[in-house]
């Protein structure tokens, strides 16, 4: 009976410690909300419909809205049945960026860094009597090249992306103490990095070594640079950029061993297509997050655990 009182806690007390807010009633012009209230709770799911002669910025001629967590799963809109919605196209961005388009109105896409058209005469879509004509579609430049891989001491000053482009230049920086042996930028050329910096130390260490001879070389740890605090007389271990360490974040030489090192878990990429909108595209390990699904108002819990992203919700129970 404890054990199961203590599984209800566990799993109560967790919901409520998220706090969850209402959500305030959505304004709406030209239109109504079934259930109509002043405010709703976290979960519940309000039904609208527009006046005659008009429709909701939706696939569907009534829309529905779900409140999660203060806020609504989109702003509801009622607009003349001739007009468009907002076009989706992945991998690209529709300007101007709008919620709905007059008719005749035009949208030119633009393909993300590293994404070509496969059509380029398919940019310009026109907005005729409510429907779109046919969308472009963006692939991956096959000169495209992946994010650049893990370089000690070093960092990028820029945010990380999962593609670049032909051409594209980044530049590294490296950490205190530490210069580039050769030069500090990498362009994409051919869906490869031209050149791998290498940040060395800058002041070659003098009088006594370290700390540490005892114990050997550096211990190694994947996605993590190790380096060594000579005042403090300990090793500290930083992850790569997204991983998350779990453990001890310095390591000492004790009795001839290092002690307990820690380890740098996987972040997790987001599957983009359970979402409604495009949201960010990792997580870090032992996050958790929820986001509205794809088609039904509803929404999908999403936890990540060393680089696998586990979902509930949206037709999925990976837990
Ligand atoms: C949209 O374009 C069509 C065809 O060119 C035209 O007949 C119609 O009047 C236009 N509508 C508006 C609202 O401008």
């Amino acid at each position: 009976m404890r054990i199961i009182l203590l599984t209800l806690c566990v799993w109560l007390c967790q919901a409520s410690t998220e706090e969850l807010k209402n959500c305030q009633r959505p304004s709406l012009h030209n239109g109504f909300l079934v259930p109509r209230q002043d405010a709703y709770n976290h979960g519940t799911k309000v039904s609208y419909g527009c006046n005659s002669g008009l429709k909701p910025v939706v696939e569907t001629w009534w829309g529905e809205l779900l409140c999660g967590n203060g806020e609504w799963s989109h702003t509801p809109h009622c607009v003349s049945m001739s007009d468009c919605i907002a076009p989706v196209v992945p991998h690209a961005t529709p300007k101007p960026s709008q919620v709905s388009y007059p008719v005749n109105s035009t949208v030119t896409f633009v393909c993300d860094k590293g994404y070509e058209f496969e059509k380029k005469e398919l940019r310009q879509v026109v907005c005729e009597n409510g429907e779109w004509g046919p969308l472009p579609t963006c692939n991956r430049n096959k000169n495209a090249c992946d994010a650049p891989s893990h370089v000690p001491n070093a960092l990028i000053t820029q945010p990380y992306r999962d593609t670049f482009e032909e051409g594209e230049t980044i530049e590294y920086r490296c950490k205190e103490g530490y210069k580039f042996e050769g030069k500090g930028t990498s362009t994409c050329e051919k869906s490869k990095w031209d050149h791998t910096p290498k940040c060395v130390e800058s002041d070659v260490p003098s009088g006594p070594g370290p700390s540490h001879a005892l114990c050997g070389d550096y211990p190694t740890i994947e996605h993590g640079d190790v380096t060594e605090d000579r005042d403090r007389r300990v090793l500290k271990v930083q992850c790569a950029a997204l991983y998350k360490l779990e453990g001890p974040k310095e390591v000492r030489c004790v009795n001839r061993k290092w002690s307990d090192l820690p380890v740098c878990k996987a972040p997790c990429r987001l599957d983009q297509s359970k979402f409604q909108y495009r949201q960010r595209e990792y997580m870090q390990h032992g996050e958790q997050d929820w986001f509205f699904c794809l088609s039904s108002p509803s929404y999908v819990q999403v936890k990540c655990d060393n680089g696998r992203a586990l979902y509930r919700g949206c037709g999925d129970r990976d837990w």
